[in-house]
């Protein structure tokens, strides 16, 4: 179905009345979306992944507060107070979730609920943009090679991520577009595998070449110099430049300083969380001890085994190179005193 139409891949569309999602849950077995018509199933879709990636996360939950506006009886403001509480309740790390919530209940407030729809259609429209200026910003500071770049990347911050064209992978795309890649190597990001099944999926659907890694060969492949730079995307990004991205981002981050290869960290501002001090202060997600234990179903360990399901860690800002966002590429330091005033 969506392969066959060959568009832009967009995981997050409003069609006047309700949300279509593209299922992120299914891919790449199968191609298909689900509508979304109330803010509960919205809810439901984020806590359960059929839309996830920070930006994503955050326009999808734009969109719920439109829903939930649709659904209002009575004081339609305390209602969207109570979608809002709902929504930041699905998933407690990517601050684009509660970034956009929050500027949604703004709009609400300021100018009514009417003015919802169009604020979430800017926040998506914003977003692709977004992306596209990582995505430059981003290209023009990764190593001047002899050859065509090879890139790894970790989880997947790419169009299924966000509105449109991706973070991380809209460097990836920028790169591809300049005949500046070779080709990226995906980590396939155990538990919940967003390299193999979602990183996987989009490149080749892109038609730009992907070799999908497991986690365990990041450092074998760094060693034997086939890496020219790391680009991972980010879900909070504290002052001091520490980001918290998909769990098995410090550990690529640390090879990486190791073999001497740059590690950039792709995020729009909205990521950027300047009131926390450090990333010791971002809430890391806990999630079922089954996406460890088993694999599609065919369990792995035994059942007296504990599991431990930390779904994000964070990178020192030791070990970033750069923080390419839509206005530019800084150093984690510099990261506070660049941010746009509000
Ligand atoms: O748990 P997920 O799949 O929502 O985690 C996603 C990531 O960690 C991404 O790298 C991050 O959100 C950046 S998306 C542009």
């Amino acid at each position: 179905m969506l392969t066959q139409a060959k568009t832009e891949i967009r995981p997050v569309q409003w069609n006047g009345q309700f949300c279509v999602l593209i299922d992120q849950t299914v891919l790449p077995h199968s191609e298909k979306t689900i509508e979304i018509r109330t803010a509960e199933a919205m809810a439901t879709a984020i806590k359960t992944m059929i839309v996830r990636g920070a930006p994503a996360i955050g326009v999808a939950a734009a969109f719920g507060m439109v829903l939930g506006a649709q659904e209002a009886q009575g004081d339609p403001l305390a209602h969207l107070e109570k979608v809002g509480a709902l929504l930041k309740q699905t998933r407690p790390t990517a601050v684009n979730l509660f970034w956009a919530v929050d500027r949604m209940l703004n709009v609400a407030k300021a100018l009514g609920p009417q003015a919802l729809e169009a604020e979430a259609m800017a926040i998506l429209e914003e977003d692709i943009r977004t992306c596209k200026a990582i995505g430059d910003h981003g290209l023009a500071v990764l190593p001047k090679t002899p050859n065509r770049l090879r890139l790894l990347t970790h989880c997947n911050a790419g169009a299924l991520a966000t509105a449109g064209y991706g973070t991380a992978l809209g460097v990836v795309r920028s790169a591809w577009n300049a005949n500046r890649l070779e080709r990226v190597y995906a980590d396939e990001t155990r538990p919940r595998l967003q390299g193999a099944r979602l990183t996987a999926w989009e490149l080749v659907y892109d038609g730009i070449p992907v070799t999908v890694l497991a986690d365990t060969m990041a450092a074998h492949c760094m060693g034997r110099g086939m890496i020219d730079a790391v680009v991972v995307g980010a879900d909070r990004i504290a002052a001091n430049g520490d980001a918290a991205n998909k769990i098995g981002t410090c550990g690529v981050a640390i090879l990486a300083k190791y073999f001497g290869i740059p590690f950039y960290v792709a995020a729009p501002w909205s990521t950027v969380d300047l009131a926390l001090a450090d990333g010791t202060a971002i809430p890391i997600e806990e999630r079922s001890e089954t996406e460890v234990r088993a694999i599609d179903g065919t369990v792995l360990c035994p059942s007296g085994a504990e599991i431990y399901n930390p779904a994000f860690d964070v990178t020192p800002a030791a070990l970033i190179t750069g923080i390419v966002t839509e206005s530019g590429v800084f150093l984690p330091e510099k990261l506070a005193s660049a941010a746009p005033k509000p």
